[in-house]
């Protein structure tokens, strides 16, 4: 029997595709971010490799009950999952980040086919897939380093043509829909519908309304975790863009808005400053803020007009007992 050295492990992969965003992207998004009147920076640049491990860092924290929620759930469904897929099916996962959740589905799965994780960190996500890969010698596992907000061809990606028999899923758990403004969010999820064909489905979490206490001490944990992650984009826009940005001038702020049914999340100014960012001057005033994330909380309800509005289908849902959180199975409807 061969030995299973960290190489051959590394061999498994089928592919590895690499559609990052460049740092120019990077740049010209921060810059005009910060040209706003309402500074802001978009989520999706906090998940470069250190702001992807620190995001891990947030799933553990007690005070953030989405991951583990999620994950129970995710193992209560599974049986019904495997019978709604069938066999052979190919799991595609926009945003796969550390591929916990995905270890799951494919182990409820009845004998899936394929999978391939996609992710704005090329590494975080070769690194996951390679471990699943090893750990899943009958999946075909690739990995893609992508921006899911970009289009890609997914008929362009090197899947094995033997993989197009079974049901497509595409799994996009988290409640990272709930990063977006709703107009955006119905926009990706309309995206996404694009990748699916007649039988397959989009396997979604979305993350329920609850109290105002409980979602912002989950969106500013006692350990600073997601204080960190914040922190993080300040060190990132300095090391990658040449900024001068003083950590030390900001504050994190979590703010839960019930009228727009979301936690918002800025870094606050606790003076006035003058910082430069890749050559261009700004200024920022005491108590001014940088907007850097929104998570949207819906209901049930909410979230499937949402779907249905994007020309999806909602064919089941689950939530947990304690309805924190919920998962929704969307088929392909009519175009909207
Ligand atoms: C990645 C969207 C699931 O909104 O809960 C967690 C991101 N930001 N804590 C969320 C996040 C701060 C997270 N999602």
């Amino acid at each position: 029997m061969p030995d299973a050295a960290p190489a051959a492990a590394a061999s498994r992969l089928a592919f590895f595709e690499d559609l990052h965003p460049s740092t120019s992207d990077f740049r010209a998004d921060v810059l005009e971010g910060l040209t706003k009147p309402q500074k802001a920076i978009a989520p999706k640049y906090f998940y470069d490799a250190e702001g992807s491990a620190i995001f891990d860092r947030i799933t553990e924290a007690d005070e953030y009950y989405i991951t583990r929620t999620e994950l129970a759930l995710l193992d209560r469904i599974g049986p019904e999952l495997a019978k709604m897929a069938g066999p052979g099916a190919v799991v595609m996962e926009p945003g796969a980040g550390s591929s916990v959740k995905i270890r799951k589905l494919i182990d409820a799965l009845d004998a899936p086919a394929g999978y391939a994780g996609m992710d704005i960190s090329g590494e975080h996500v070769r690194a996951a897939c390679e471990a699943l890969a090893a750990d899943h010698p009958d999946l075909t596992v690739g990995a893609v380093c992508h921006d899911f907000t970009r289009p890609i061809d997914l008929d362009a990606l090197p899947l094995p043509p033997a993989l197009s028999e079974g049901c497509r899923i595409v799994f996009f758990p988290g409640s990272t829909i709930g990063n977006f403004e709703l107009i955006d969010a119905l926009a990706l999820l309309k995206t996404l519908r694009g990748w699916l064909r007649e039988n397959d489905a989009l396997l979604i979490g979305a993350d329920l309304r609850k109290s105002g206490e409980v979602l912002e001490a989950a969106y500013d944990d006692a350990g600073r975790a997601t204080a960190d992650f914040n922190f993080n984009l300040l060190t990132r826009i300095n090391r990658e863009l040449g900024g001068d940005l003083d950590p030390e001038g900001f504050e994190y702020v979590a703010h839960w808005n019930p009228y727009r049914s979301r936690v918002e999340m800025y870094l606050q100014a606790v003076r006035d400053m003058d910082f430069t960012v890749s050559g261009r001057r700004f200024n920022i005033r005491a108590e001014e803020t940088i907007h850097t994330e929104n998570s949207h909380k819906f209901t049930v309800d909410t979230f499937q007009d949402l779907a249905r509005r994007a020309g999806l289908v909602p064919r089941a849902h689950w939530t947990d007992e304690a309805r924190a959180f919920s998962t929704h199975w969307l088929v392909r409807g009519p175009e909207a």
